[in-house]
């Protein structure tokens, strides 16, 4: 007998809060250091819009490298295809703050989702506007997608983060060097520190998605965020670079376009059926929640959700 979603959702749910394999919280960002493993969020937006979730489904984590989805959307509509001439498209095979390849690649990251390629996106998006103003761009967008002005930067991570963030100043200025960043190393960083800092649930995290899930479209206010193509690419992206050097892993195993950050979140998307939202703040080596990625690989499986 197969189990309906809901029920699918709350036996996920019911499983991951009997592991104790839960990986280790980030802790180079001093302030995602203190929080608790023990958590395990999950929602789920289906086609009809319904939302169905479990476990810690409304508390706020940190976005962090989820963002880098919603910052390539925004520069895309900014620039348009020419991003690509700053930015490559392939999956770097490495950790997501390495610095190694930008130098005999010669100052272009390898894609938007490493630390590199997010900076020089938050560069397309500052685009001689203040870091105030590109921010504001940041956040409206995210409040919109997600049907929910409660969308807000967490300023103690965002500074934490500028405290200690040694090797994304390393990239940015490296970038610099190379002519591929145009403002000035202090407001790209500004920019990039704040939207990795913003914070979200997972139920706001799904809803966020749809846009990647069904075409492009917002389903609510009935336009269009990107075209259908654009949503495909993005997602493409998001199957070969979401989990950086863990990403052949995970298309492995789940079989579907996400993206993960260091917060614990994951967004995954299954085009024309489902936006999904995980969160459990463990990580793995290559800093991808595991717990998160557990949970979508059961759900990928009991729905039949991939899309190969
Ligand atoms: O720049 C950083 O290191 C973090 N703000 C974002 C990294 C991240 O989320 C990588 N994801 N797994």
């Amino acid at each position: 007998m197969s189990l309906s979603l809901a029920e699918t959702v709350a036996a996920i749910a019911a499983d991951m809060a009997g592991r104790t394999e839960r990986g280790k919280v980030a802790t180079y960002i001093p302030e995602l250091a203190g929080v608790d493993p023990g958590q395990f969020g999950i929602a789920v937006v289906d086609a009809e819009g319904t939302l169905t979730a479990a476990g810690d489904s409304e508390t706020p984590f940190s976005i962090q490298s989820v963002s880098k989805v919603f910052t390539l959307t925004l520069a895309l509509g900014k620039v348009g295809d020419t991003l690509w001439n700053r930015v490559g498209r392939e999956p770097s095979g490495n950790a997501f703050n390495s610095i190694t390849q930008l130098e005999y690649e010669k100052g272009i990251p390898r894609n938007p989702f490493i630390n590199a390629g997010a900076i020089v996106v938050a560069d397309a998006i500052l685009a001689g506007h203040t870091p105030k103003v590109a921010l504001g761009e940041i956040l409206r967008f995210l409040r919109f997608i997600a049907d929910d002005e409660d969308i807000h930067i967490d300023q103690k991570v965002a500074r934490s983060e500028q405290d200690t963030g040694f090797r994304n100043a390393a990239l940015a200025n490296y970038l610099r060097a190379f002519g591929n960043l145009r403002a000035p190393v202090e407001q790209v960083l500004g920019v990039y520190f704040h939207h990795c800092a913003i914070a979200v649930t997972c139920r706001q995290l799904a809803l966020a998605g749809r846009y990647l899930a069904f075409g492009g479209r917002h389903p609510t206010a009935g336009g269009r965020v990107v075209s259908a193509g654009r949503a495909k690419r993005i997602n493409a992206l998001m199957l070969t670079c979401g989990h950086y050097d863990g990403s052949g892993d995970f298309a492995f195993k789940v079989g579907i376009p996400a993206k993960s950050g260091v917060g614990g979140g994951i967004l995954a998307v299954v085009p024309g059926k489902a936006a999904i939202a995980v969160w459990s703040p463990g990580l793995d080596a290559q800093g991808n929640s595991v717990l998160g990625s557990a949970a979508l690989e059961i759900l990928s499986q009991r729905m039949q959700w991939s899309v190969f």
